[in-house]
């Protein structure tokens, strides 16, 4: 009994003897501070994951500007100084952006690489999504969901549309509506002629809605796929998101019609310079639906939310829509829901610009993050430099920046006007410390990975808005309600949901 005792004893003192000699890093001349974190392997990722703000912000105040924390295998640099933010893009030359976007890509999503240097295909994705979310493209996207919105809100029954209140979920509502817009935007509709395009309409909305429920399911286990969890253990997000990849399956996909040029580039592509199998090329698509709702549809719901909730910004959002309705000789007609809005008209929203940006402010929580080609210096905006090893991470969490005191008063309260100047134009002079900042509002990233689709995202939220605003009226159904505290769980993939669901009523506008 003794001697077993003792075999184990032994055991574990080696492990941990080994661990200590080839698990830790410890701190070379000239390298930033270091925390090793007290479980192997994992470092310091369950305290990082559970509240990353205050983690970050507490190990600020121990290390200063920059610190390195082991996370999940890897050495973070977290560089905590919005003015060293360009230091990281100006040295650009010495990290990888690509290699944890695509290795991130291929977890959640099961394709085949799309790393050019994997062999698989020739393409370059970051061109393709600009030359198809912005520029020329960008007008066609926006005027394709304008008309889908005003269908989906007064043309279909997703909506119970009356003069009389309607009480809904803001969250559940937000989801549904500009879902199936976005993604009738996005993939088109396979719409059917003569005796059977009744019917074929109706197959059309069971599939956007099984789509919607299948995006749920999936986009629950995400930030466990995106964590390294092998999407096998999950059942049922597993089957979603088979099932979202069996409908975007190019014989499918190629039976609708008025798709995007995002789409339906990414299918020529796809068959031209790729090798991918056909389940490969359905989960690209996945890929793009999960990258065009998942921020989009919580960033919509803070921004109803907060907006319906303050008085002020609701009025001053009723002026601005009305003010563009008149000098466009539009009126809101519910039973011939037709309006239109130019790029140039939304571009002037300032409004429901500075509404959005705010609500975003307050709920987005991305990490951004590089990967060290070669050993390099890192110099700083301060004038010290650090050594930084190769394969290291360098990573930037904008929420600081957000909540960051000295840059934005008050910085938990929503604030609608936030982004407009004197004269209700665009804000875009923010200080720190009595300097001007270049980076103070990055919900959408930075540098060369930097959100090809946020305008079009702007753009969209907008519309939605625009469209409420004319053609409802609508309150929140408890008037001082707190806002929900925010799902940390998706910390550091983008805009967080609320950890609960909030009801507002809605009724048709008396014409
Ligand atoms: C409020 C809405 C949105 C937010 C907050 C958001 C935010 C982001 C962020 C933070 C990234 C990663 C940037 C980085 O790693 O530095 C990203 C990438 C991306 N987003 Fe968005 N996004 C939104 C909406 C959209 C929409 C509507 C689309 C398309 C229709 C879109 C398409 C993409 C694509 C394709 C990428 C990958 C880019 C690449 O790897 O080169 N996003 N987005």
């Amino acid at each position: 009994m003794m001697s077993i005792a003792f075999i184990w004893a032994v055991v574990v003192g080696f492990c941990c003897c080994l661990w200590l000699v080839l698990g830790i890093r410890r701190r070379q001349p000239g390298e930033p501070p270091v925390e090793n974190g007290w479980i192997p392997y994992l470092g310091c990722a369950l305290q990082f994951g559970s509240n990353p703000l205050e983690f970050l912000r507490s190990r600020q105040r121990k290390y200063g500007h920059i610190f390195t924390c082991k996370i999940a295998g890897d050495y973070v640099h977290f560089l905590c100084d919005p003015f060293s933010y360009h230091s990281v893009i100006r040295q650009g030359r010495h990290l990888d952006w690509k290699k944890f976007h695509f290795a991130t890509s291929v977890k959640a999503f099961g394709h085949q690489s799309m790393d050019p240097s994997h062999g698989y295909t020739t393409e370059n994705l970051h061109q393709t999504f600009l030359k198809t979310l912005q520029g020329e493209a960008l007008t066609s996207l926006i005027d394709n969901m304008m008309e889908n919105l005003q269908g989906v809100m007064l043309q279909s029954d997703t909506l119970k549309v009356s003069s009389d209140w309607e009480v809904d979920g803001i969250f559940a509502f937000c989801y549904k509506v500009m879902f199936q817009s976005g993604y009738l935007t996005l993939f088109g509709k396979e719409l059917g002629k003569g005796d059977k395009m009744q019917a074929r309409q109706e197959a059309q909305k069971a599939l956007v809605l099984s789509a919607l429920e299948n995006f749920k399911e999936f986009d629950k286990i995400f930030p466990a796929l995106v964590a390294g969890l092998p999407i096998h253990v999950f059942k049922s997000g597993h089957s979603a998101r088979e099932n979202l990849t069996k409908s975007m399956l190019h014989e499918n996909l190629s039976k609708r019609e008025n798709m995007s040029d995002l789409i339906s580039l990414r299918m020529l592509l796809n068959d031209t310079l790729s090798t991918f199998n056909d389940t490969s090329k359905a989960r690209t698509h996945v890929a793009l639906l999960w990258a065009s709702q998942a921020n989009t549809l919580p960033a919509t719901f803070w921004t109803l939310f907060y907006m319906i909730r303050s008085p002020d910004a609701i009025r001053a959002a009723r002026e601005e829509v009305q003010a563009i309705l008149e000098s466009s000789n539009q009126k809101a007609d519910p039973k011939k829901p037709c309006l239109i809005l130019t790029r140039e008209q939304l571009d002037n929203m300032t409004v429901l610009d500075s509404i959005i940006k705010e609500a975003m402010r307050l709920s987005s929580a991305s990490l951004n993050v590089r990967v060290a080609k070669e050993d390099f210096l890192l110099h700083l905006d301060n004038k010290e430099s650090y050594v930084i090893r190769k394969d290291d991470v360098i990573a930037l969490y904008p929420q600081l920046l957000h909540f960051d005191p000295e840059i934005y008063e008050d910085p938990l309260t929503f604030k609608y006007d936030r982004y407009l100047d004197e004269n209700g134009q665009e804000k875009n002079v923010f200080y720190r410390e009595g300097r001007k900042l270049r980076y103070y509002y990055m919900p959408f990233g930075s540098g060369v990975t930097k959100c090809p689709g946020r305008f079009f995202a702007v753009h969209e939220i907008k519309q939605f808005l625009t469209l409420l605003l004319c053609y409802f009226d609508m309150e929140l159904v408890e008037s001082d309600l707190k806002a929900p505290p925010l799902d940390q769980s998706r910390a550091g993939l983008g805009i967080l949901q609320p950890t609960y669901d909030v009801d507002f009523k809605y009724k048709l506008k008396a014409q």
